[in-house]
Order: structure tokens, then C-alpha cells, then sequence
């Protein structure tokens, strides 16, 4: 019995002190979103070919079969030293040359199933976690990988995701090594394609860590909504809170509005709120806001809601939304109702891609191109035909643009279904989002009674998530039939092949749009049709007689109140479907400005009809040499009243605007000045000039406003100038860049639809196997006798085991094998990883020693190599080495003597000009110092510009 007790006594001297440990090291409860982009490791894999994709899913117990099995490259012990490093959001397909053997929707990047060798990309990356973290609920979220990846930390399968346009997390808790480091590893596939556009190809988006306490709000897990009475807003905050710790919680909720000031304007609570252990719950608070600031397109105000939950006076979780109080509301015969206020809808529909960096946008480049919509007067934006990036959705938050939110794939199975579920409550607090789509153009079912129902159960089951949006479907046909007769917000795409008015006279509750309008084709800045470079003049042209001129649309929805607005088909011009060409060309010609957001001509016939800031704008420009005398086509697009037109100051005649209309003149070619003059209520208020200039003489750099708080990032404009700083609109001079300092150039592009140059300029890495890795013993490491001997009667390397007994029997080893070189230059870098095979050993490639009885190093040795002892072809390798044995059976011995590296360093970027422009796109390095950009052209005198960031 005693003995019992002083047990017992000293048991609770061990826990008191473990108590006290534990109220020492007291686990941090905030939650932390940490950015995990950086330090990335990446190479390419393989579809099928097991040994290009690093072993990965060939274990006997491979990860599907045994927990934490991760195999190959999702081994935490692999050695990625040899792969690239690189930042993420990072896009493969951008960085691969043109073939036409690749796919046209996706603009002939050579990925995809013709293209095995580029269609599998693999990511790693090592975090630490501190052991202070254990208690901690942490995740890995990803914001969107483009597509079919999977996951694996420290060797753990944590799922596949087969979808490239929605975010996922997963809870890795359990899995971490804390106080130690922690490895990630994904796999990519990109060998179906999900759309009929570019789409990219790899972590294209965001990756976080998420670090909480057991008792915490959920991902997405906050819903703002708000109704607006006489000048006072009710907002309905809802939170939903999981209790993963093992017993039941006591907490309060606090809801505080926050104004743009950081004011707390206004707040709610609830008080001993209880949480079974394991189980989640949404809990609602209604905050009455008095005279709200509102969200709108001029002043898009953003209110924050600040969720704390607490304990004990404690902060246990604390969680920010940003959110906008409006209202929002269509009508069937009057369209689209901002706060009140009837609202043209002015749309565009954009596609994920930018110049120069493909899909991978650093956040700055969506408000970029946000900023470039609306300066032509757009407040609207179709997210054709995905769900964005949530910086898009920021950005149009931030800047005040409208937004449909669009749903990949129709369907009604739980996985389409989840799909659009995981969208309405990722994206429902931002204010810009004014529908949910549920889909675009499903021909083989939008005009039957298929299309009908799925429309309607989707519909049904999206105002389940979220009453507060319209639901709309966009249709190219069947209208009358299908979808057309179940969804609550009809989306026309064309109206060319359909009558709006009677569907409107037949289903007069129905909200209407047109989500796709305005098919037109054109290069930037060319003004003639050349059908073999394809080239297409910038004159407003419709594709084909099924689709109406941007002018002819935008004409069929403004004389019509019930048809709530249009986007036009596109806004930005974006990778693949080059209509109406293929191959060579790889952009499409629709946007109203090109990949880089330079502006097309047609970007002035909406200034002019879309704003009401006094526009004028002629076209083409006036450099035609070889045309003299000929006649030119010109146009004006404007909102003046009338327009006069001068050719080298003699008037060619005045002329009256229609509303929504141009003025056309056709004038034969004489060098000089051609002026246009805007009148309006008789009075000169405006004028526009294109002149002929001369031959450039200098390149020139603008560094483009970007509206964004802080940026670490600039976009240039490159264009080259003649004597009197005209830049020459036709040049297409190819220009080099140079830059030093802090930064680096990540894209560069010109918006040539027939443009094959690179995007990147990046350096080549080619990893290189052993390949016949064979072993025979030998008497001591010294030993060279086998150096050069035939090969024939020898094992293939470590069929025997590394037994206790097999080290008796052999003291020392030797293997040989061989491995390919390709040609090289003199930039290029070989470099052999080696992992130790042998407890000593010493090295021979091409029966050259390059090291000496190197003693065993678990991390690896890395030698690089004199390309004096290489040569093009077969090389030989040869280790000889004493073995390492197993200490217990179960060890695992390194049999792996590890890859040559071929690194090819970035060649020098360049871009030709196309029309006169070109874009360099220009990231910080994120450390302190003066940033430059060179650009020079032959015979020119360079531009060099001092970039901000
Ligand atoms: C539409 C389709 C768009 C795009 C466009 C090209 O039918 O919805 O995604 O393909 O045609 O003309």
C-alpha cells in the first residue's frame, strides 16, 4: 500500500510540472493564414512512364495501399536537389514553345496528350512547423491547381482534386512532424483538358497555411448579408464554428462592423454558446448599421467584419471578411437595380490569362486589368467559364465592378453539385458578385427537357446557399425550349440567331441578359484583312453572319430596358481559339484590348457609349506609305454631337453622330495630319490627330498605373519614337531587355494573336538518370582493376541485400553505369547530385577520379562538373565504395546514387513590337533597392527607365 502511494505522490509531482511545462510553452490559439508561395521545388513527370515520373505509385504498398506510403517523389526522403526553384502561382504551359500539334482552344502550348513529357508537373516544398504548434488545427489550402493534383505531406496521401478552377484544403494535423521539417508534394496532371480555352498548367494560384485552435470558424466560414430600410442597414452576420477538440466548448461570439476608417461602426454578440465536441454549427447575428456608406461602382466602400470568438476573456479565434452593404435587384421588364438605381450592365466576359505570365497572375496584374475594363467604360465582368482567383474578386470588390460568378460543368451528381456549393460560399461575401451561373453554352443539353431539369435542380439547390443573387445560365440556342424555360435569369449569348422580345413577350417574369454579345475579330492596330498572315483590320467586324458587330449588339440591348445589359465576348483577348484561323495563331482576335491590355480601336466606341466623358477617337493611324492617293477607310468613334474631319487643315466635310453609332469617311492617303474636331451643343470640345511619322529614331518606357496599395509588382509599356517623340504606330522592332537590381522580368508579350516568341525566358533544367546501374565486389575501395572491364557477367546494382551476412562476405563495391549527355554550351551547368551508396566511396565519370573516399553524407554531395572529362552521348560513371549494412531488417539501405543536372541559364529576354507596343511585366524580389530597365533595339537609342515598386 504505501509503496502504492509514494507511486501515486510522485505521479503527481510529474503531472504538476508537466502542467507547468505545458502553461509555459501555452499554445498560440490565434489563427495564422501564412502565404507558403515561395521556395518551391519543380520538375516535370510523366503520364505513364514510371521512371520520368519518379517511381511515384510503384511501392508494393504503395500511398493507396498503406497510410503515409507516399512513393517516389511523394517520399518525404526524396532528393528534389536537382529540380528547379521557383515561387508559385507558377504556370508550365506558359513557359513551353508553340506546336501545332498541340491543342488550338488551348492556344498551342505544347502540353497536353500529345505532349506526355510536359503534361506532368511535380511541386515540393519543406516547411518547418514548430513544436509550439501542437494543440493547433493546421490545413494546406490551395487556391487553385490546374488540374487533377494530388497531395501528399511527409508521405501522406491527402486527396486528389480533380478540378483546376476550385480552391481545396486539407487538414494535415495529424500528420506533421513538429519541431521539424515537413515536406509537401504534389502532383499535377494536365493531360485532359477541363475547357475549350488556355488554361495553364500547374499551382497557378496561392497556396496557405492555416494554423488554428481546435475551436475555431470554419474556411469560408462567415456570411454578410444585408436589407437597407431608410437609410438603415440590417446586416445578418453569420459565422459557423467547428469544435474539433475531443470535448465540449463554452465560447462567446463577437461581431464587430469595422468602416474603411477602421472605425467599429457597429456590433453584436452572443454569449455561453456551446459546442459538442466534433461538430459544427452556424450561429446568426443581426447588426443594425445606421446611415450605411454603400457599395457601389463609383464608390465601392467596404465595411469589415471582424468574428472573434473568445473564452475566458481570451482570444481564441479572430476572423476578418471584407463586405459591402448594397442592394441588388433584377426586374423582368426594367433589368438590373443597384441600390436602387437602375444600372446598364456593361460587361465583358475574360478568360483566367495575361500576357507573359499565363495563368499565373500576381495579384497586381487582376487589378491591372480590372482598371483597364473600366477605363473603357465596363462596370460588369463574366468570369467565363470558371470560378476565378479570389484576388479577381478583390480587385472588382476594390474597384467597383460587377460580377457573374460562373460554375464549370453542369450537372446534378453530389460532385457537380459540391462544386457550385464550394463557389456560392467561397465567393457570397463579395459585394461585386451580383449572379451566380450555373453554366455556359451546354449545347447537347440546353434546348431539352434534360437542360430543363438539371437548369431547375441547380437553381433550386444554389438558392438553398444564397437567396440574395439571380441565378442565370448562358444560351447559345434553344431558346423557347430547355433551359430557356426554367431558369430565373435567362443569359442570351448572340442574339444574331434569336428574338429577345418574344421570349420576353412568352415568359414575362423572366430577368434577361446578354451574356455573351458583340463576337468582333480584330488585330490590334491593323487596319487590312490579310487572311494568309492573319491579320484582321481593327474595324469592328463581326465573326460571321450568326453574330452581331459590337456596335450592332450593344444597339439591340440599349434599345431594350428589360434586357438588363450585355457582356461583350471578350473583354481581354486571351490564349486560344485564334477564330477564325489555326495554327500559327495562338490568341484569339475578340478582346477589345489585346492579351496585354493594350486597347483596340473599339475600346473608343465604348468610352464614347459607356461613359459620359467627352470621347473622340479616329482611326486607322496615319502611316501609309506606298498608299499615296489611295483611299483610306476612317473612322470616329466619339459622343460629340457632330465631328469634322481635316485632312493637313482642309475640312472633308462635318458630320452628325447617331446615338451609339460612328462616323465613317473615306479619304485618299496623303501624308501629313488628319484631325478630327468634336462639337457638341455647335461648340468645339474636343479634338483627335493621327499624323504620319517619320522613321524611329528611340525606344521608350512607361511604367502603367496599377490601383493597387501595394505592389511589388510593374507592368511597362515598350514602344520606339521617331525624332519628334511620336512613337511610330506600325513599328515592330524587336527590343531587348536588360535589368538590374532587386526584380526580375516574369512575362513579356505584345498581343500578336500570330506571335510564336517565347513568353519566358527561363532557365532549362534536364534531369539525367544512371541508367544499367550494375555492382560486382571487389578487394578495397583502392581497387581500379574493374574500372574498364566488360560488363556482362555483372548484377544489376543492389538485387542482394545489405545484410549483416552479405558484410561479411563483401568488404568493397564497385558500380558502374552510364548516363546521356546532350549537346551543351559553355552557360551550361552539369551538376551530379550524388547520395551516398557506401559508407566510403570514391567517384569516376568517364574514368575520371572527381572525388576521394568521400565518407557517407545522408544529405548528399553535390559536384559540379569540369565539362572537359563529359562528352555528348554515353558517359560512364563508376563508385567504389564499401557497403552500408542494415543494422535491423527492417532499414531501408540508399540504393539511389542520385541525377545529373543540365541547367541551361535563362537566355537574354526579348519582343518584337507588334503595332507599335510591346509589354514587360516586372516583379520585386521583394528586397530593398533601385530597380532598372534597359530596352534596346538595333540602331536605336535605348530607353532606360528607374521602375517603382
Ligand atoms: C461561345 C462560347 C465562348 C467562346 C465563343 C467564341 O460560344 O461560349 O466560350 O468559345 O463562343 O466565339
Amino acid at each position: 500500500m504505501k509503496s502504492y502511494k509514494i507511486l501515486a505522490f510522485l505521479l503527481l509531482i510529474k503531472l504538476s510540472q508537466a502542467t507547468a511545462s505545458f502553461a509555459q510553452d501555452k499554445i498560440e490559439l490565434k489563427r495564422e493564414h501564412i502565404l507558403i508561395d515561395t521556395g518551391w521545388r519543380f520538375a516535370l513527370g510523366h503520364p505513364y512512364d514510371v521512371k520520368k515520373d519518379f517511381y511515384n505509385g510503384t511501392g508494393y504498398f504503395s500511398y493507396l495501399a498503406k497510410t503515409g506510403y507516399g512513393d517516389g517523389a511523394a517520399a518525404p526522403g526524396f532528393d528534389d536537389r536537382t529540380w528547379r526553384k521557383l515561387n508559385v502561382p507558377h504556370d508550365w504551359a506558359v513557359e513551353q514553345g508553340f506546336d501545332k500539334n498541340a491543342s488550338l482552344s488551348h492556344g498551342f502550348k505544347a502540353i497536353g496528350r500529345n505532349f506526355p513529357d510536359a503534361s506532368v508537373g511535380w511541386y515540393r516544398k519543406s516547411i518547418s512547423i514548430p513544436a509550439k504548434d501542437l494543440g493547433r488545427k493546421i490545413s494546406i489550402a490551395f487556391d487553385g491547381v490546374f488540374r487533377n493534383s494530388i497531395v501528399w505531406v511527409n508521405g501522406h496521401y491527402l486527396g486528389i482534386e480533380p478540378s483546376g478552377y476550385h480552391g481545396f484544403e486539407y487538414d494535415i494535423t495529424d500528420y506533421l512532424n513538429y519541431g521539424g521539417e515537413n515536406v509537401i508534394a504534389v502532383r499535377v496532371d494536365v493531360t485532359i483538358e477541363e475547357g475549350w480555352f488556355y488554361e495553364g498548367a500547374g499551382i497557378y494560384r496561392h497556396v496557405w497555411l492555416n494554423k488554428t485552435a481546435p475551436l475555431h470558424i470554419i474556411p469560408n466560414g462567415t456570411f454578410v448579408r444585408s436589407t437597407i430600410n431608410n437609410n438603415e442597414a440590417l446586416v445578418k452576420a453569420s459565422v459557423t464554428l467547428k469544435n474539433d477538440a475531443l470535448e465540449n466548448d463554452k465560447f462567446n461570439i463577437k461581431q464587430s462592423i469595422v468602416d474603411a476608417k477602421g472605425k467599429v461602426v457597429a456590433s453584436g454578440s452572443l454569449q455561453n454558446i456551446e459546442l459538442n465536441a466534433l461538430t459544427e454549427k452556424e450561429f446568426t447575428i443581426d447588426i443594425p448599421v445606421v446611415k450605411p456608406q454603400l457599395w457601389d461602382l463609383e464608390n465601392p466602400y467596404l465595411y469589415q467584419l471582424l468574428t472573434t470568438i473568445t473564452k475566458n476573456e481570451e482570444v481564441i479565434d479572430e476572423y476578418k471578411t471584407n463586405f459591402g452593404i448594397r442592394t441588388i435587384r433584377f426586374d423582368a421588364d426594367k433589368g438590373f437595380f443597384l441600390n436602387g438605381k437602375r444600372v446598364e450592365v456593361k460587361g465583358t466576359n475574360n478568360h483566367q490569362d495575361h500576357a507573359g505570365v499565363g495563368v499565373a497572375l500576381p495579384d497586381e496584374v487582376q487589378y491591372f486589368r480590372i482598371s483597364k475594363l473600366k477605363e473603357m467604360g465596363s462596370n460588369a465582368y463574366r468570369c467565363s467559364h470558371n470560378p476565378p482567383t479570389p484576388e479577381l474578386l478583390d480587385a472588382c470588390d476594390r474597384l467597383g465592378m460587377l460580377v457573374i460568378d460562373e460554375n464549370r460543368l453542369m450537372g446534378i451528381t453530389e460532385q457537380n453539385l459540391n462544386y457550385l456549393k464550394k463557389l456560392i460560399i467561397r465567393d457570397r461575401n463579395h459585394p461585386s458578385i451580383i449572379s451566380w451561373s450555373i453554366g455556359n453554352e451546354e449545347w447537347n443539353i440546353e434546348g431539352n427537357i434534360t437542360g430543363a431539369r438539371i437548369a431547375k435542380t441547380m437553381q433550386a439547390f444554389a438558392k438553398t446557399i444564397d437567396t440574395t443573387r439571380a441565378i442565370t445560365a448562358a444560351i447559345s440556342g434553344g431558346i423557347g425550349n430547355g433551359i430557356s424555360t426554367t431558369i430565373d435569369l435567362l443569359g442570351y449569348n448572340y442574339v444574331a440567331t434569336k428574338n429577345t422580345d418574344e421570349q420576353h413577350k412568352k415568359y414575362p417574369a423572366q430577368f434577361s441578359w446578354g451574356t455573351e454579345e458583340g463576337s468582333t475579330v480584330a488585330s490590334r492596330g491593323l487596319y487590312s484583312n490579310n487572311m494568309e498572315k492573319h491579320e484582321l483590320a481593327a474595324y469592328d467586324t463581326r465573326q460571321n453572319e450568326n453574330f452581331l458587330s459590337l456596335e450592332d449588339g450593344w444597339k439591340h440591348y440599349a434599345a431594350r430596358p428589360y434586357l438588363a445589359g450585355m457582356f461583350i465576348w471578350t473583354g481581354f483577348d486571351y490564349r486560344g481559339e485564334p477564330t477564325p484561323f489555326g495554327w500559327p495563331s495562338v490568341v484569339s482576335y475578340f478582346g477589345m484590348v489585346d492579351l496585354c491590355g493594350f486597347p483596340k480601336d473599339n475600346t473608343w466606341y465604348l468610352k464614347s457609349w459607356w461613359t459620359d466623358k467627352p470621347t473622340l477617337h479616329l482611326l486607322p493611324h496615319w502611316n501609309w506609305k506606298g498608299s499615296e492617293g489611295k483611299p483610306i477607310e476612317v473612322k470616329a468613334y466619339s459622343n460629340c454631337d457632330e465631328v469634322e474631319l481635316f485632312l493637313n487643315k482642309k475640312s472633308l466635310g462635318k458630320k452628325r453622330m447617331e446615338p451609339n453609332g460612328h462616323l465613317n469617311w473615306t479619304v485618299n492617303y496623303t501624308p501629313g495630319t488628319l484631325e478630327a474636331v468634336g462639337f457638341k451643343n455647335g461648340k468645339k470640345i474636343l479634338t483627335d490627330e493621327v499624323k504620319t511619322t517619320s522613321n524611329p529614331t528611340h525606344v521608350s518606357i512607361i511604367q502603367e498605373a496599377i490601383p493597387i496599395e501595394k505592389s511589388t509588382l510593374a507592368i511597362l509599356k515598350v514602344d520606339v519614337r521617331d525624332a519628334s517623340n511620336q512613337a511610330v504606330p506600325t513599328a515592330v522592332n524587336e527590343i531587348d531587355f536588360q535589368i538590374s537590381g532587386p526584380a526580375k522580368i516574369i512575362g513579356v508579350g505584345n498581343g500578336n494573336p500570330t506571335s510564336l516568341e517565347p513568353d519566358q525566358f527561363i532557365e532549362h533544367i534536364d534531369v539525367i538518370q544512371i541508367n544499367d546501374f550494375k555492382e560486382k565486389p571487389i578487394s578495397n575501395i583502392d581497387d581500379i582493376t574493374e574500372l574498364t572491364t566488360d560488363l556482362t557477367d555483372w548484377d544489376y546494382a543492389f538485387k542482394q541485400e545489405r545484410t549483416q551476412e552479405f558484410g561479411k562476405k563483401v568488404k568493397a563495391l564497385i558500380y558502374r553505369g552510364n548516363f546521356d549527355l546532350e549537346d551543351w554550351n559553355d552557360a551550361t551547368k552539369i551538376t551530379f547530385f550524388y547520395k551516398s551508396i557506401g559508407k566510403q566511396q570514391s567517384i569516376y565519370i568517364n574514368g575520371k577520379k572527381i572525388a576521394d573516399k568521400l565518407t557517407e553524407n545522408k544529405k548528399g554531395n553535390a559536384f559540379t562538373l569540369d565539362k572537359s572529362v563529359l562528352k555528348v552521348g554515353k558517359n560512364t560513371i563508376a563508385i567504389l565504395a564499401t557497403p552500408i549494412l542494415k543494422v535491423q531488417s527492417w532499414d531501408n539501405i540508399n540504393a539511389d546514387p542520385g541525377l545529373f543536372q543540365v541547367l541551361k541559364p535563362a537566355a537574354d529576354w526579348k519582343r518584337k513590337l507588334f503595332s507599335g507596343l510591346a509589354q514587360v511585366i516586372v516583379q520585386s524580389t521583394g528586397e530593398a533597392g533601385e530597380v532598372t530597365l534597359k530596352a534596346s533595339s538595333n540602331g536605336l537609342k535605348p530607353a532606360i527607365i528607374k521602375i517603382k515598386l
